[in-house]
Formats: C-alpha cells, sequence, structure tokens
C-alpha cells in the first residue's frame, strides 16, 4: 500500500530522536505501507527530524522549515507522486489537492484519515457538497484525540511557545483567549495556572456561559482587546483580530494563534498599515500602529505551538497517531459501515479502545 501523508515533524527529548510523529510513520513502514510524507504547515517541520526519517528509516520526506506558499504545494505534490491508497491528513490540504490539482490519483484511493478540527470541518463541506471522492475518518473526533491532544498538548505548548517568543512572565496578566472549545479551554487552564488574568471571547453563548461558570471573565474581542496584555485566537475561524481591534489594544500587546490557519489575526493588514515593522526576536514581529502602540505578533499568526516551540510533547501525540494509525486498520480489516458511507466518521470503537 502507499501511503501520502501531511503532518508536523518534531521531536522530544524523551525520544531521544525521533518524534511520536515519526515512529508512527516507522510503524506503518513496518506494516508493508510505502510511505511519503510532507509537511501540513510552512512553519511545522523540524528540519533534523525530516532527515532522520529519510536518512536513519528510508522514509520520503518533502518537507523544509519556513518554505514559502510555492514550496509547500511542491512538497504535496511531490508526495502525492507516490500514487498513493491512502491518505493522512491535517489541516485537509493534501486532500484538497488530490480534488482539485491532482484528479488523475483519485481512483488510487481508498480511503484516508483528518487529524484536526480544522480539516474535518473542510472535509465535512466537501462531504455535503457532494465532492469528497473517498472515505475519510475524522481521527479529530475521537475522545482519545481531542480531549488529551488539542486541550492539553496545545494549552502546554502553546504557553511554550509564547514564553520562548517573548520571554514574559505570565503571573498578573491579563491573558485573552479566543474560542473555548477543546483547544481554548487548555490554553486558558494553563495560563491561569500560571497566574494569569484569563478573558474568554465566544460566539456559541453556551460555550462563552460554561466559560463565565469556570471564572472567567467573557466578553466581545472588541472589549477583551482594549484591556488584554496577550492574545491567543483559538477558533478555526477567520478574521478573529482584526483592524478594529488592533486600533485599540495597549502598546506592547501579544498576539498569537494556535488555529490551524494563519487567518485568525489579520497579518495582512498589518504588513500593510504598520508604519513600521521589524523582526525584533525569534518568531517575534513588532508592528509599530499610527497611534505609535507597538503590536508583537508570534510566529506570523501561523499555528504559534509549531513555529515559536516544538509543538505538543509526544507523549499526548502518541495517543493522536494510534488514532491514525489505527485508521489504516480499518481497511484492512473491511470496511466499517461509518467508514465505508462518504462523510468524516469516528474511528470504530473496538479499534479506538485497542
Ligand atoms: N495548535 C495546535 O497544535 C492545534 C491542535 C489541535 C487543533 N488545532 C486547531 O485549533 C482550532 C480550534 O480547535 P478546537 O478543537 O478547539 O475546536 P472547537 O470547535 O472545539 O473550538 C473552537 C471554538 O471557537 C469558537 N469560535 C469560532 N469563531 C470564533 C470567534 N470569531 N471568536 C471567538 N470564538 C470563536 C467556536 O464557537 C468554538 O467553541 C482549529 O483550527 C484546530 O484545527 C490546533
Amino acid at each position: 500500500m502507499n501511503l501520502a501523508t501531511s503532518t508536523t515533524l518534531k521531536h522530544d527529548i524523551a525520544n531521544s530522536a525521533l518524534a511520536a510523529e515519526g515512529k508512527k510513520r516507522i510503524t506503518l513502514k513496518a506494516g508493508g505501507a510505502e510511505i511519503a510524507l510532507c509537511a501540513s504547515n510552512p512553519l511545522s517541520t523540524q528540519d533534523d527530524t525530516a532527515a532522520a526519517l529519510v536518512h536513519e528509516y528510508g522514509i520520503s520526506v518533502f518537507a523544509r522549515n519556513g518554505v514559502d506558499r510555492e514550496g509547500y504545494y511542491s512538497h504535496i505534490n511531490a508526495a502525492l507522486d507516490i500514487a498513493p491508497h491512502q491518505v493522512f491528513d491535517d489541516g485537509c490540504d493534501l486532500v484538497n489537492t488530490l480534488h482539485t490539482t491532482r484528479t488523475e490519483l483519485l481512483s488510487n484511493i481508498t480511503g484516508g484519515c483528518e487529524e484536526t478540527t480544522t480539516g474535518v470541518i473542510r472535509l465535512q463541506q466537501m462531504a455535503k457538497d457532494g465532492a469528497l471522492t473517498f472515505p475519510m475518518i475524522a481521527v479529530n473526533d475521537t475522545d482519545t484525540k481531542h480531549m488529551f491532544d488539542n486541550r492539553y498538548g496545545t494549552g502546554q505548548s502553546t504557553i511554550d511557545a509564547i514564553f520562548r517568543a517573548t520571554n514574559q512572565l505570565l503571573g498578573g496578566k491579563i491573558f485573552v483567549v479566543a474560542g473555548f472549545g477543546y483547544c481554548g479551554k487548555g490554553v486558558a487552564e494553563r495560563a491561569r495556572g500560571m497566574g494569569a488574568d484569563v478573558i474568554i471571547t465566544e460566539i456559541d453563548p453556551t460555550k462563552a456561559l460554561d466559560a463565565m461558570m469556570q471564572g472567567y471573565r467573557v466578553m466581545p474581542m472588541l472589549e477583551a482587546a482594549k484591556v488584554g496584555d496577550i492574545f491567543v485566537t483559538v477558533t478555526g475561524n477567520r478574521t478573529v483580530l482584526s483592524a478594529e481591534h488592533f486600533s485599540v489594544m495597549k502598546d506592547g500587546s501579544i498576539l498569537a494563534n494556535a488555529g490551524h490557519f494563519d487567518i485568525e489575526i489579520d497579518v495582512a493588514w498589518l504588513e500593510e498599515n504598520a508604519k513600521k515593522n521589524s523582526r525584533i526576536r525569534h518568531q517575534t514581529d513588532e508592528y509599530v500602529l499610527a497611534n505609535g502602540h507597538r503590536l508583537l505578533v508570534i510566529a506570523e499568526g501561523r499555528l504559534v505551538n509549531l513555529g515559536a516551540a516544538e509543538g505538543h510533547p509526544a507523549v499526548v501525540m502518541d495517543m493522536s497517531f494510534a488514532d491514525q494509525a489505527l485508521t489504516s486498520q480499518v481497511e484492512e480489516h473491511g470496511r466499517n459501515h461509518r467508514y465505508s458511507d462518504r462523510n468524516s466518521g469516528r474511528i470504530p470503537q473496538l479499534l479506538e479502545a485497542r
């Protein structure tokens, strides 16, 4: 079986050389798959991990940290040249590319899986439009993924990234989290645990009420923008922080995004309208607005925990990647009915529980 997969390539010390991510690919290879690997985000690759997968394990990797848009898509296309039977995606760029520019490969594909919330939303829309031509499993929907990876993984690694990029003390800071989903809850809990005064913004009234009952201040972003010191968007939505918010923010405000795509903070507006911008620390850009206030944007508004830190610790990703690896067995053991209907389904409970 040929398998194309988009992913994050990171390692941590507990795994000495390779992250859970690499280990999953090795597991799949040991199971007999031919693998081609590309990135799920231009800043998400750790080059030494990518090199180790190539040199130590003979896995084809098409990824390099910091590639531009053209390079990113050329890597996706190079991975797809393997003519995959299955695709493991993270964010849906791989599947979207297949359905838009590599349609000649579609008939070869029996199915695959999607890792993250945003990718599942994109797949659900494709399925609704009748555009998805093969079955995909929504790995993100399994409890062993979103309850742990999204919450504790994103919670910890997002705070880690803010520390690495800015070296700020969190105690006493007003910390605004946009989105109180699985990831947002994790970020808010960890920020509060380190002494920050956390404000939540939410468009879903029930989740806003949940945040309020957990003791957070809840308010619209336009209000939060006036008082916050640090802002984290983690909604999966677009333009969560935009010009109207930038113009009322305090001097020195720190802005980071932990949602999958770099569309939550309107960095393009800052690029066009700031009087001056300069990189002042590793992965931290300073934009000086017309009112003289400086806004600090981490990792260009891309996934901050991957761009400015090392992603989640492997111990929590092990759970997500085990879920991903198990999806390949659904194919092997015969189509589960939820898998074979052309919507994103959950991993069958039997496999999830192993
Ligand atoms: N950084 C990471 O490592 C990582 C890990 C997992 C998921 N993600 C990504 O993070 C994002 C969120 O994932 P999740 O699992 O928490 O999703 P979720 O659906 O559980 O939560 C998202 C929340 O954001 C709210 N929201 C939407 N638009 C908003 C807006 N304009 N203002 C305020 N709130 C708004 C929604 O109502 C929802 O409650 C997705 O893009 C996902 O792919 C990132």
